[in-house]
């Protein structure tokens, strides 16, 4: 967005994009972690690609106009909800579920209103899932809770969203009705071919799951759970010291009652002590 739009409003109007643009920036690095995270658990990426952008200015005035509304910074920032988008595009209407969950659940982001055009599908046939949030934008002098629009959908929801949209700018909304026929015949095959991809997915999923895996699951929640507090914490020189002590004498304590091979069972204690200290429990 290179020209702004109102001449007199122009460095309201700079502002607004800079927070909206960050806010793009945040919600982005979120998604990237998470799915960073996903993948590192479960050797999979729930998120097939993200995209995003910032709504034109011509389209931001056509939707004022739209809602009968004056073209102002004021009304954009009130009336408009998609300024700032996001769309996520998954493999599996699962992992459209999953990624939803995960957003709501972030402590900073709030949910403004939720579209489940999955469970309820558009006269047309457009499937998809909207989200609209907000997340704090900090700024030297205030924080600023900014909306963005986020749109969750299945590859095959995509490219059935990208064909309507075309087919919808081509004929201005008037398409022939044999078009608009097939085309909901498209998205109901799309559906299908989800459905189909999911169940068969879920199938070869329950083949792989082994024991190993299980035994993987265990040794590391018990491990994170241990040194969650470290990656917030800083911990001073003389503490440092002082539990490095604590682990020699536990050390030597138990070579002397091995020595003495005496309270077997205290001796245990300790080690799965020690061992909890280095995350592995044996
Ligand atoms: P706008 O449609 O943006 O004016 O807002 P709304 O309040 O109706 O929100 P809604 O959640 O229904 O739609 C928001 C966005 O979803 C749109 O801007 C499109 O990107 C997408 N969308 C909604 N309906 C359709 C549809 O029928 N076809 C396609 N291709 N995209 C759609
Ligand atoms: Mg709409």
């Amino acid at each position: 967005m290179d020209l702004p739009m109102f001449y007199d409003e122009a460095e309201e109007w700079s502002n607004a994009l800079l927070l909206y643009d960050a806010a793009l920036k945040e919600v982005n690095t979120k998604l990237e972690i998470l799915n960073n995270e996903f993948k590192l658990a479960h050797q999979y990426n729930p998120i097939e690609h993200i995209t995003s952008r910032m709504k034109t200015p011509q389209s931001i005035a056509k939707k004022l106009r739209h809602n009968e509304k004056e073209l102002t910074v004021e009304n954009i920032v009130k009336y408009v909800n998609d300024v700032a988008g996001i769309r996520i595009i998954c493999s599996f209407t699962s992992d459209i579920y999953r990624i939803a969950d995960l957003i709501s659940k972030q402590s900073d982001i709030k949910v403004l209103k939720v579209k489940d055009y999955i469970m309820c599908p558009k006269g047309n046939g457009y499937t998809s899932y909207h989200m609209i949030i907000s997340i704090p934008v900090f700024l030297s002098d205030r924080t600023v809770e900014t909306k963005v629009e986020i749109q969750i959908r299945t590859i095959a929801m995509d490219f059935w969203a990208s064909l309507e949209h075309k087919i919808y700018y081509k004929f201005e909304g008037n398409a022939p009705e044999h078009i608009s026929k097939e085309l909901k015949e498209c998205a109901d095959i799309a559906a299908y071919l989800d459905q189909k991809m999911l169940t068969l997915n879920e199938e070869i999923k329950s083949f792989s799951k082994d024991r190993v895996e299980g035994y993987h699951e265990e040794v590391t929640s018990s491990y994170r759970s241990v040194v969650a507090e470290s990656f917030g914490a800083v911990i001073e020189e003389e503490e440092v010291k002082t539990s490095v002590e604590i682990i020699q004498s536990t050390v030597e304590e138990e070579q002397t009652s091995d020595v003495e091979g005496s309270s077997k069972k205290k001796g245990s204690t300790k080690s799965g002590k020690k061992r909890m200290l280095f995350g592995l429990r044996a």
